[in-house]
């Protein structure tokens, strides 16, 4: 990411966001990672109970199968430390694994507090495990846990649910480089991904019919009227799924559905809007299953195993820092 060269003109990282976002041409885009306030990660817990986005009950499937090998295929004393803390539902299938054998300290990191909290609650019933919460962002919590080790203690990482899918291919390589960065030969990555599958259910996954995932969407924007004073009228927009060929991911989209013109005083703005024209919310990356021992080499990583679930297409790889 570029940092902006003069001191910013906000006091608010959310409006110089907005304010840089809305202006670009001629595509208009908002960070994904604004689309997960305390509305926007509710509404992303029922997304994931949706029939139509099958990515966390593949992965839930994965772990729940494979836990004891992941297990496993890490012996010796481990530190498990976990980049976005999630649920907690698929984690504990790998912290009672390896509670089993030993006592684990778990370290979640994750910039919302509610997001620790709920995480501690929903997993501390574990025997022998502690739990150490890190209020930050991954890379600043990473190094922490890694530095504070013991002695011949090894780290294993999850980054789970695809969320690696939010990076373009070449950013995402970027990222496994700088996780690679803070660990130590022998300490590990389990990466999900979800993995290419027919368009109509990956359209499906993104464009549910009772609408979930519009209103996961369009919370953005209510978001802005709500903390940056804007003047969305939520009903002049509207939600779009669709694949892209040459990132082969998949873009959610806000359309506007007529021309009109917007202002966000707090982010100092006033956008104009064509018919049709929308603002870029997310990308969703989907990848094929030989893909990811490459990119986790570039990175610094030998892909060792690789566990799948069949029924929805869906890759947990463990990465061996080398
Ligand atoms: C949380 C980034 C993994 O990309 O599948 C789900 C987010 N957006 N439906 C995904 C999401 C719309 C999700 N990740």
């Amino acid at each position: 990411m570029t940092q902006p060269a003069l001191s910013p003109r906000f006091s608010n990282a959310f409006a110089e966001v907005v304010h840089a976002g809305l202006r670009k041409h001629p595509q208009k885009e908002l960070p994904s990672m604004y689309l997960y306030d305390e509305v926007g990660s509710a509404l992303f817990e029922v997304i994931t109970a949706l029939p139509e986005y099958g990515v966390t009950r593949a992965e839930e499937r994965v772990l729940k199968d494979h836990a004891t090998d992941i297990v496993a295929a890490m012996p010796g004393d481990v530190k498990v430390a976990e980049l976005g803390s999630g649920s907690g539902r698929k984690t504990r299938r790998i912290l009672e694994a390896l509670c089993k054998k030993q006592p684990t300290a778990y370290h979640p990191i994750e910039i919302s507090r509610t997001a620790l909290q709920l995480c501690h609650r929903e997993l501390s019933d574990i025997e022998r495990v502690s739990i150490v919460g890190h209020e930050r962002d991954y890379l600043t919590g990473l190094s922490e846990v890694s530095s504070k080790r013991k002695a011949g203690e090894r780290l294993l990482v999850l980054f789970l649910g695809s969320t690696i899918g939010n990076f373009a291919r070449l950013a995402a390589t970027k990222f496994l480089r700088s996780i690679r960065g803070m660990l130590q030969p022998s300490d590990a990555l389990l990466l999900g991904t979800d993995l290419i599958k027919p368009l109509p259910i990956l359209i499906a996954a993104y464009d549910d019919p009772i609408g979930v995932t519009a209103a996961f969407n369009l919370n953005v924007l209510a978001r802005i009227n709500r903390e940056l004073g804007g003047d969305f009228p939520l009903d002049a927009f509207e939600h779009v799924a669709r694949f892209n060929p040459d990132a082969r991911s998949i873009e959610m989209h806000l359309r506007a559905k007529r021309a009109l013109s917007v202002r966000v005083r707090d982010a100092d703005l006033r956008v104009e809007f064509r018919e049709g024209e929308t603002i870029w919310t997310e990308s969703s990356h989907k990848y094929a299953t030989g893909e990811v021992a490459p990119i986790a080499a570039d990175a610094g990583f030998e892909c060792t195993h690789q566990w799948r679930d069949e029924e929805w297409q869906f890759a947990e790889s463990l990465l061996v820092a080398r």
